[in-house]
C-alpha cells in the first residue's frame, strides 16, 4: 500500500491565488448552490469544495434559482441515490434553458462511475468531477465560465494501469479547513484514508473511490491541531475501512491504535470517534486503545452485512458469522459498555428465507445499539452484478427490510430504557430540529447533543450551552433518542445549573 503524501504547501499557494482572485472578483460575488447525498465522506468533500470556492469569492445560496453555479455531490452505493440526482438534474433543466450561463456540475462517486454517460443522459450538465479530482474544481469552473466548454475530470479506472499510477490519480482532498464551513464549529470530520481494497462483491466503492491509501500521521495530526485551535472539540476520523489504516513511518507501521494515541495528546480535543470499521481489522491493540484513552469514544460501527455464512461468502466479506461473533465478544470483553452498531444488506442475490432467518437470529443475539438496513441494489461493474442474479423480488426485500428494522428498533428501545435516570456528559451540538422550526420564544430552547457513545440526547437549555460538554440526566428514551434535563446541583439553599454562567 502506498501512502498518500499530501503536503500543506499547495494549499498555501492556493490561498495566495485565492487572494488575487478575490481582488479580481470582489465586485462580482459568485453564488453557489450545492446539494450532497451519501455518506460522511461526501459531507466532508462538499464542505471542502465549498471552503475552496469561498476562497475564490463564492457565497452559498439556498436554492438553485439563486445560484450561478449548481453542484451535486453524488453517491452511487445504491441505485436510489443515483435516481435522486437524476431527478434533481431533471428539475433544473428549465432553469438551465432560461439561463444557459449557469454552470451545472456533478461531483463524487456517480461522476467517477458514469463519467461521460452523465452528460449523455443530462445534457444540461457542464462539469463532471470524480472524488479523486475535487481539488481541480475552482480551475475547471473558471475555464467553463470563460468559454472553455464542458469539462470531465475523473481518476483512472482500477484496471487501467499500475497500482501506483491509479493511486496517484486519486488524490486525497484535504486542503486547509475553513471553520465557517463546518456543520458545527465544535465537531469535524477528518479523513485519515481514502479508497478501499476489500472488493465486497456488492459494493461499488473500490471502483469509484480508488485504492486504499492512508494519509501521513503528521498531516492528520496537524489538521487536528488546527481544528483544536479553532475551537473544535470532537473529531470523527473517516475511512471506508478506517481500522485498516496503515502508514509506513521511520521503517515502522503506524496503525489506527497508534494514531489514536497521537491525536489523544492534542490539547483542546475532548472526543475522538472513528468510522467505519472492517470486522477483520478489529485488533486487540485498537480495542485496548479505545479502552485506555478517555477521549476515545467506545462507539464502534462494525458492519456485519449478513448472518448467513453462505451469503457472507458470496459477498466476499472475508469472515464467517463465527469469526464476527468472536470479534464482537472481544469488543465487549475489552471495552465494557461499548456501543456497537452494524449495517445489513437484505435480499442479496440468492438470499433464502433460511439465510434471512440467520440474520434475524444474529440481530436478536447481538443486540446492536442500532443497525442500518439496506435492500440490496445491484451495481453494474461489481463482481456481484457480474456473477449473480438479482433474484430476490423487491417485495421480499422490502418485507425483510421492515422485519429486521422492527426487531432492531425494539432492541434499541429496550436497551435504552436502563439509561433512564442516569446522567451522561453530552456535547451540545445546537438547537434541535423542533426548536429550529419554532420561532424564538425566550431564552430556553430545545437542544440536541450526543453522549460519548454517540447516543442522541434532546433537552432544554440555552444558546450559551452550544459547544459545551454538560451533564444531562435521562428522563425518557425511545429507540433512537434520549430525552433529558440538565443536571442541577444543590449548594446551600440555592439551586443552580452547572456550566451556565450568567
Ligand atoms: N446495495 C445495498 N446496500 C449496499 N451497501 C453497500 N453496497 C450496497 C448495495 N449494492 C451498504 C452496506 C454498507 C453501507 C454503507 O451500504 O451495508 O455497509
Ligand atoms: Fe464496500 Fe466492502 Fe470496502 Fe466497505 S469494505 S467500502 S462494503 S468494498
Amino acid at each position: 500500500m502506498k501512502n498518500v503524501e499530501q503536503d500543506k504547501k499547495p494549499s498555501r499557494k492556493r490561498t495566495g491565488t485565492a487572494n488575487q482572485a478575490r481582488q479580481v472578483t470582489s465586485a462580482m460575488t459568485k453564488r453557489l448552490y450545492i446539494e450532497t447525498v451519501g455518506c460522511q465522506m461526501n459531507m466532508l468533500d462538499s464542505e471542502l469544495v465549498v471552503a475552496s470556492l469561498r476562497h475564490e469569492g463564492y457565497e452559498l445560496v439556498a436554492t438553485p434559482d439563486l445560484a450561478d453555479t449548481i453542484l451535486y455531490n453524488t453517491c452511487s452505493v445504491r441505485q436510489h441515490a443515483e435516481d435522486k440526482i437524476y431527478s434533481a438534474l431533471g428539475r433544473i433543466k428549465d432553469l438551465k434553458r432560461q439561463h444557459p450561463e449557469k454552470i451545472i456540475g456533478v461531483l463524487g462517486c456517480m461522476a467517477q462511475k458514469d463519467q461521460r454517460r452523465i452528460i449523455k443522459r443530462a445534457p444540461q450538465v457542464d462539469l463532471v468531477v470524480g472524488p479523486g479530482q475535487l481539488h481541480q474544481i475552482p480551475r475547471l469552473l473558471n475555464e467553463i465560465a470563460s468559454g472553455g466548454g464542458r469539462k470531465i475530470e475523473v481518476s483512472l479506472s482500477r484496471l487501467s494501469g499500475s497500482r501506483e499510477k491509479i493511486e496517484q490519480s486519486f488524490e486525497s482532498y484535504d486542503p486547509l479547513r475553513d471553520p465557517r464551513m463546518r456543520p458545527s464549529p465544535y465537531q469535524a470530520f477528518v479523513r485519515i484514508m481514502i479508497g478501499c481494497d476489500k472488493f465486497c462483491t456488492y459494493c461499488i466503492v473500490p471502483s469509484v473511490r480508488g485504492p486504499e491509501q492512508s494519509r501521513a500521521p503528521r498531516h492528520i495530526e496537524s489538521e487536528v491541531r488546527q481544528l483544536a485551535d479553532e475551537g473544535c472539540r470532537e473529531v470523527t476520523l473517516l475511512g471506508q475501512t478506517v481500522n485498516s489504516y496503515r502508514h509506513r513511518e521511520n521503517s515502522r507501521d503506524v496503525r489506527l491504535a497508534d494514531l489514536l494515541y497521537r491525536l489523544h495528546a492534542i490539547e483542546g480535543i475532548d472526543r475522538i470517534k472513528f468510522v467505519t470499521n472492517y470486522p477483520r481489522d478489529m485488533s486487540d491493540e485498537l480495542l485496548e486503545a479505545v479502552r485506555d484513552l478517555p477521549k476515545c469514544s467506545p462507539y464502534l460501527h462494525v458492519p456485519v452485512q449478513s448472518g448467513s455464512n453462505r451469503i457472507l461468502r458470496r459477498m466476499k466479506r472475508g469472515y464467517t458469522v463465527e469469526e464476527y461473533r468472536e470479534m464482537y465478544c472481544r469488543i465487549h470483553a475489552t471495552v465494557p459498555g461499548a456501543a456497537v452498531t452494524s449495517d445489513f444488506i437484505v435480499g442479496f442475490c440468492g438470499e433464502t428465507e433460511s439465510d434471512f432467518e440467520q440474520t434475524v437470529a444474529l440481530v436478536r443475539e447481538s443486540r446492536f445499539k442500532n443497525s442500518f438496513i439496506f435492500k440490496y441494489s445491484t451495481r453494474p461493474g461489481t463482481k456481484g452484478a457480474e456473477r449473480f442474479e438479482d433474484d430476490v423480488p423487491d417485495v421480499v426485500k422490502r418485507r425483510r427490510n421492515n422485519e429486521l428494522l422492527e426487531i432492531q428498533n425494539a432492541i434499541s428501545e429496550e436497551d435504552n430504557q436502563p439509561l433512564v435516570g442516569r446522567s451522561f456528559e453530552v456535547l451540545v451540538e445546537g438547537p434541535s430540529k423542533t426548536s429550529l422550526r419554532q420561532p424564538e420564544t425566550g431564552p430556553v430552547l430545545q437542544l440536541v447533543g450526543r453522549t460519548l457513545c454517540d447516543r442522541i440526547v434532546v433537552f432544554d437549555g440555552t444558546q450559551r450551552q452550544i459547544g459545551r460538554i454538560i451533564p444531562v440526566r435521562i428522563d425518557e428514551a425511545n429507540a433512537h433518542t434520549l430525552f433529558g434535563s440538565m443536571v442541577t446541583r444543590h449548594v446551600g439553599p440555592e439551586v443552580y445549573t452547572l456550566n451556565v454562567p450568567d
